[in-house]
């Protein structure tokens, strides 16, 4: 008999820190994906808005809405019975106000089988994390480049600002968040920022000494059309092989070979 694997809970994601255990993290945005993400072992799926720009076909993560969101979120949670899964709040919500904060979070985890939320933002945001957390809503942060803010960034540029990134960092893990994500950040400071911080750090573009790794599935697997950023490793070419794959149908339907007897009913 098949027994149910142990959930990854925000407490178990926060001992693996202190267990020296590495956190492997991926996106995923649809039900076969989360399930064999699932069952291949993440620990954490994340229902990034970057589905606006990796599934909508959009320039930035600013256009993806709340209910979109909520979309991905409740096929995603279904899927999954092992890793902790963790849903983006898309622009502006975060800032909206801490009450709007509040109710759009609990939407999501009222409409979901997802167990916590992630929001960009350090310093100022510490009033929403906190109103979150004590609403019983989970929050990781997001520090370093915040993909929503990409116009005030003057694009996806590796952020350097040591003290300020210190400060944010510092700040989330004083308002309660459980984890942090830390994105495009030069790898020692990343470094001294998952020594300096009790919760675990999640890097992207930040280097090796982060307690755990996040990458968009469709870059790992080779489905984003490149170039890719210099932060993403490409584990397989699924463009190619569907690519291939497709061409190889459209001979056979054209040509006559596709179907064959084997696909056809006496
Ligand atoms: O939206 C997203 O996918 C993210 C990760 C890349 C960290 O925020």
């Amino acid at each position: 008999m098949n027994s149910k694997p142990e959930r990854v809970t925000v407490p178990s994601f926060r001992a693996m820190k202190g267990q020296g255990r590495k956190i492997a993290v991926l996106t995923a945005y649809d039900y076969p994906t989360a399930r064999l993400l699932d069952e291949s072992g993440v620990d954490v799926i994340l229902v990034g808005d970057s589905l606006s720009m990796v599934v909508q076909g959009r320039e930035t993560t600013l256009p993806v809405t709340l209910d979109e969101m909520i979309y991905h979120a409740e096929i995603v949670g279904r899927a999954v019975e092992r890793a902790l899964v963790v849903v983006d709040l898309p622009f502006p919500t975060a800032s909206t106000g801490v009450h709007k904060a509040v109710e759009a979070a609990a939407r999501i985890l009222k409409q979901s089988r997802c167990q916590a939320v992630k929001l960009e933002g350090g310093a100022e945001q510490t009033e929403v994390i906190a109103a979150l957390v004590s609403a019983g809503i989970p929050v990781m942060g997001h520090v370093g480049l915040r993909p929503q803010s990409v116009h005030q960034m003057g694009g996806y540029k590796v952020q350097r600002d040591e003290q300020r990134l210190m400060q944010d960092a510092q700040a989330a893990e004083r308002a309660g968040a459980f984890g942090l994500v830390l994105e495009c950040v030069p790898a020692s400071l990343a470094a001294e920022i998952t020594q300096t911080l009790s919760i675990p750090t999640i890097g992207i573009g930040a280097g090796a000494a982060c307690d755990g790794q996040v990458l968009v599935i469709h870059d790992l697997l080779g489905i984003t059309p490149g170039p890719l950023p210099r932060f993403v490793k490409q584990y397989a070419d699924l463009h190619e092989t569907i690519s291939l794959a497709v061409r190889q149908y459209c001979e056979e339907v054209r040509n006559g070979v596709f179907p064959s007897s084997e696909q056809a009913f006496k």
